[in-house]
């Protein structure tokens, strides 16, 4: 797949797409031992609950401002080599809490590197702050308030990510209510870890117009059928899938069967190194391996650059 073909992502989590070396370069900073989660250059973890544990461990070793800049920065940069125009990142203020750097510190070293990599590369990156489930509905609806009120002109959309098999989604729509009433996008994880049903409860509760993953949506055809109807747009991320186990090969992935059902699909790396892949990697699967075109992969750059949580002045200069 040629870096000369235009990219544009939709799902990709910040520190999921840490590269091992910047990881184990912060560990020795910080005199972290990394054995549980980053041997042999790659990160390790079994199934998707020690996935989030190792997602956990590595966002543990961004401790600064500069310390984001720097993941951001490197991010994007290799991002715009590839091909890409335009990222949206999944920033969990949680994360910037977690280490004591606070969500407003957290932001603005992303911010940095976002505006420092749109200097050098012209790549246009805005923010999709996500509230993570397994925290539990009050945490996700801090997180939303956060987003609602934090004034970074960066920040355009609302999320959830984490653990889909805990809680009911219904028990998250007030969050969502006060990121759509700022303005914000509206995207969910739903249809990865859990069945058809998580699609449905997303589109009913949450009335997204994105839907992270979806992609076990095809397990019941009059869903995908709303989908194509309703024109929401799936954030699919093939390699993140089959690494998880959610298909169990790409020739399984339902990737090609939801586009010809009329389902507006995009492609997106969700955490590349942590499932080696890049976005880059997914352009070339999806052609090398689905039987994607060149034009039918230009049409999902264009179908993200349309579904894009940016302004409209900047989506028309991306087109
Ligand atoms: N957080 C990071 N990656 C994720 C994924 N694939 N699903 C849910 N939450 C996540
Ligand atoms: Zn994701």
């Amino acid at each position: 797949m040629t870096v000369s073909l235009k990219k544009a992502e939709l799902h990709c989590h910040l520190e999921g797409a840490a590269p091992p070396l910047l990881a184990l370069a912060q560990a020795r900073k910080y005199g972290v031992e990394t054995r549980d989660f980053l041997r042999d250059g790659a990160y390790v973890w079994r199934d998707f609950t020690s996935f989030l544990a190792a997602y956990d461990a590595v966002a543990g070793l961004f401790r600064t401002e500069s310390d984001y800049t720097l993941l951001t920065e490197t991010y994007l940069d290799e991002l715009a080599a590839a091909g890409a125009v335009y990222s949206e990142l999944f920033v969990s203020p949680d994360h910037g809490e977690a280490v004591g750097l606070g969500a407003d510190a957290y932001i603005a070293g992303i911010s940095r590197g976002i505006e420092a990599a749109n200097a050098r590369t012209g790549i246009e990156c805005r923010m999709v702050v996500v509230g993570l489930r397994h925290k539990g509905p009050e945490r996700v609806e801090w997180a939303a308030r956060y987003a609602a009120t934090c004034r970074n002109r960066l920040v355009t959309g609302f999320n959830m990510a984490g653990e889909e098999r805990i809680g009911r989604v219904a028990d998250y729509a007030r969050a969502f209510d006060i990121a759509r009433d700022a303005g914000l996008g509206i995207t969910i994880h739903a249809g990865e870890l859990c069945g058809a049903s998580s699609v449905r409860d997303a589109l009913d509760h949450v009335r997204p117009s994105r839907i992270g993953h979806g992609v076990r949506a095809i397990e019941d055809p009059a869903l995908v059928a709303r989908l194509a109807d309703e024109g929401v747009v799936l954030e699919v991320c093939p390699g993140s899938n089959v690494a998880l186990g959610v298909f169990p090969d790409l020739a399984a992935h339902p990737l090609r069967r939801l586009h010809e059902a009329g389902v507006r699909v995009t492609l997106n790396s969700d955490d590349p190194p942590f499932f080696h892949t890049s976005l880059q990697r997914e352009y070339a699967v999806a052609s090398e391996v689905m039987g994607f075109t060149g034009a039918e992969l230009a049409a999902m750059t264009r179908t993200a650059i349309e579904a894009a949580f940016v302004d409209e002045a900047t989506r028309v200069a991306l087109l």
